[in-house]
C-alpha cells in the first residue's frame, strides 16, 4: 500500500540487517500484515503514535503492555532526566535500588524481598533457578508464557535449539484444571521444583482454583511462582495475587512497571530469596538508574492516581460494549471478547471460508486504516481517554461487520492488500 511507503522501506532495510526485522517477534511482520498495516513507529505522546509515514493512531499496544501510563508521560521523563544529569550506572549499587525495593515491598503481598533485571524472562528464569536450588529439584511445571529461555520455550512447538534433556524437564499443565497439575505431581513425586503459572490470562480462575493450587504445591513441597508480568499493577496495584488474594511464595513482575523503561522484578518470601546468595543470577545492567528511577515514579504515580482502578472502569466499559456490538451485529461466529478488564482479548475466530489468522489480518489492516493500532488484546493505559474508548468502538462498529461480509462471500482475496500474518505459537 501506497499509505505505508516508509515502512516498507525501512522493514526491506531491516530484513537485509536484522533477522525477523524486528527484536520482538510480537511486533515482527509475523504480527502485523505487510505492506496492509504500518511496520515502524517514529513517536508517541500519551496514548498516540505515529508511524514513520506521518499516520497518527491511536495505540492499543501499548509496546506490548509495558507502556502503562502513557507514552512520554510528562512525570516519568522528569524523573528520568533529573537522574541522566547524575549518571546512568555506577560501579557501585545505587539508593534507588532500595527506594524501588521498598516501594514493592509496601504494595505486593508476597514481596519481602526483591532482584531487579532488565527483562521479564530474566526474572522468570531467576525463579526457576531459585526454586530448583531451594527445594534441590529439577522438574518444573508451567501454565502460560514465560519467556525465550530454554528451560521454558522447550515446552512450546517453537523449541528448536533447546536440548531434550532440558525439555524432559519441563510440563504444562492445563490452567483451572487441578487434575491436570495433581496428574503432574503424581508422574514425578518429589520432583517438582516448581509451579510456575500467570495466575489468570483470559479466563477468570475459578472459584478456589488459585488457593487450591497454593495447597497442593504446599503439600508436595513445591513452590508457588506467579508470573505477573501482565497482571501487576493491571489487575490491582499489587497484582493479581492482590485482586484474587491468594499469596505465592515467589512472583515475577515487569513490563508496566517504569512504562517503558527496562526493568523486571523477582520478589517473594525472605527465606527463599535469601538462597540468592547461593545461586548465580548477576547482570551488569540490573541496578541501571534510569529504569529505576522511571519505576519510582510509575509506581509513585500508579498508588497516586489509583491506575489499576482507573484501567478496570475503562477496560469494563469497553468489554460491555464490544459484548452488545457482538451481539446486535450477530457476530459471534466471527470474534468473541474475554479477560479481565484493564486487559481483554478479542479473538478473531476461523470460519468455514477463512481461517482466524487470515481474518486478523484484515481486521489490523481496517483498524489501522481507520487510525487504530491493535493487535489481539485491549492493552489499556492510563493515557487513553474516554474518547479513545469511544473511537475504538466507533471503529469495531465498522470493522468487525466487514469481517462477516467478507468471510460469507469469500472475499479475502480483494480486500486484504497485503500478507496474512505468520504463525509463531499459541500458549494462551
Ligand atoms: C506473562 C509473561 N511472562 C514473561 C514474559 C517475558 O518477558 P520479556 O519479553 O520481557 O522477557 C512475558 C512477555 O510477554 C509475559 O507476558
Amino acid at each position: 500500500m501506497e499509505r505505508y511507503k516508509n515502512s516498507e522501506l525501512l522493514l526491506q532495510k531491516a530484513l537485509e540487517l536484522v533477522p525477523t526485522g524486528s527484536q520482538t517477534f510480537s511486533k515482527s511482520h509475523y504480527a502485523y500484515p505487510r505492506h496492509a498495516s504500518p511496520m515502524f513507529l517514529e513517536r508517541g505522546k500519551g496514548s498516540a503514535v505515529w508511524d514513520v509515514d506521518g499516520h497518527q493512531y491511536i495505540d492499543f499496544v501499548n509496546s506490548l503492555l509495558c507502556v502503562s501510563l502513557g507514552y512520554a508521560d510528562e512525570d516519568i521523563n522528569a524523573a528520568v532526566m533529573a537522574q541522566l544529569q547524575n549518571g546512568v550506572s555506577f560501579s557501585l549499587p545505587h539508593r534507588l535500588e532500595i527506594e524501588v525495593a521498598e516501594l514493592l515491598v509496601d504494595c505486593i503481598p508476597s514481596a519481602e524481598m526483591v532482584r531487579f533485571a532488565k527483562n521479564g524472562t530474566d526474572v522468570t528464569s531467576a525463579a526457576i533457578r531459585l526454586a530448583r536450588a531451594y527445594t534441590g529439584r529439577e522438574h518444573v511445571a508451567v501454565g502460560g508464557y514465560h519467556g525465550w529461555q530454554d528451560w521454558y520455550i522447550g515446552s512450546t512447538t517453537r523449541d528448536l535449539g533447546v536440548p531434550g534433556a532440558v525439555k524432559a524437564l519441563t510440563h504444562t499443565f492445563k490452567y483451572n484444571d487441578l487434575t491436570s497439575l495433581e496428574t503432574l505431581f503424581s508422574q514425578f513425586p518429589k520432583q517438582i521444583a516448581a509451579v510456575i503459572l500467570e495466575p489468570m490470562t483470559f479466563d477468570l480462575p475459578k472459584p478456589g482454583y488459585l488457593d487450591d493450587v497454593k495447597k497442593l504445591c504446599e503439600r508436595e513441597g513445591a513452590l508457588l511462582i506467579f508470573d505477573e508480568m501482565i497482571t501487576g499493577f493491571r489487575f490491582a496495584l499489587g497484582g493479581a495475587q492482590e485482586y484474587f488474594n491468594v499469596v505465592p511464595h515467589l512472583s515475577t513482575f515487569g513490563k508496566g512497571m517504569a512504562n517503558g523503561f527496562p526493568l523486571s522484578a523477582i520478589v517473594g518470601q525472605r527465606d527463599i530469596m535469601k538462597s540468592m546468595d547461593d545461586i548465580f543470577f548477576s547482570g551488569t545492567f540490573g541496578g541501571e538508574t534510569m529504569s529505576l528511577a522511571a519505576a519510582k515514579a510509575t509506581l509513585l504515580k500508579m498508588r497516586a492516581k489509583d491506575v489499576a482502578g482507573d484501567l478496570i472502569r475503562k477496560g469494563e466499559a469497553l468489554k460491555v460494549s464490544v459484548e452488545k456490538l457482538i451481539r446486535e451485529q450477530q457476530l459471534e461466529d466471527y470474534c468473541s471478547i474475554s479477560g479481565f478488564p484493564s486487559w481483554t482479548l478479542l479473538a478473531i475466530k476461523d470460519t468455514p471460508n477463512y481461517t482466524g489468522l487470515e481474518l486478523k489480518s484484515l481486521f489490523i489492516q481496517e483498524c489501522a486504516l481507520r487510525g487504530i493500532l491493535m493487535n489481539a488484546t485491549h492493552n489499556l493505559s492510563y493515557a487513553h481517554s474516554d474518547q479513545d474508548i469511544q473511537r475504538l468502538l466507533e471503529v469495531y462498529g465498522e470493522v468487525l461487520p466487514i469481517l462477516k461480509e467478507v468471510s460469507e462471500n469469500k472475499l479475502l482475496a480483494s480486500r486484504l492488500k497485503g500478507d496474512v500474518l505468520k504463525p509463531v505459537f499459541k500458549v494462551r
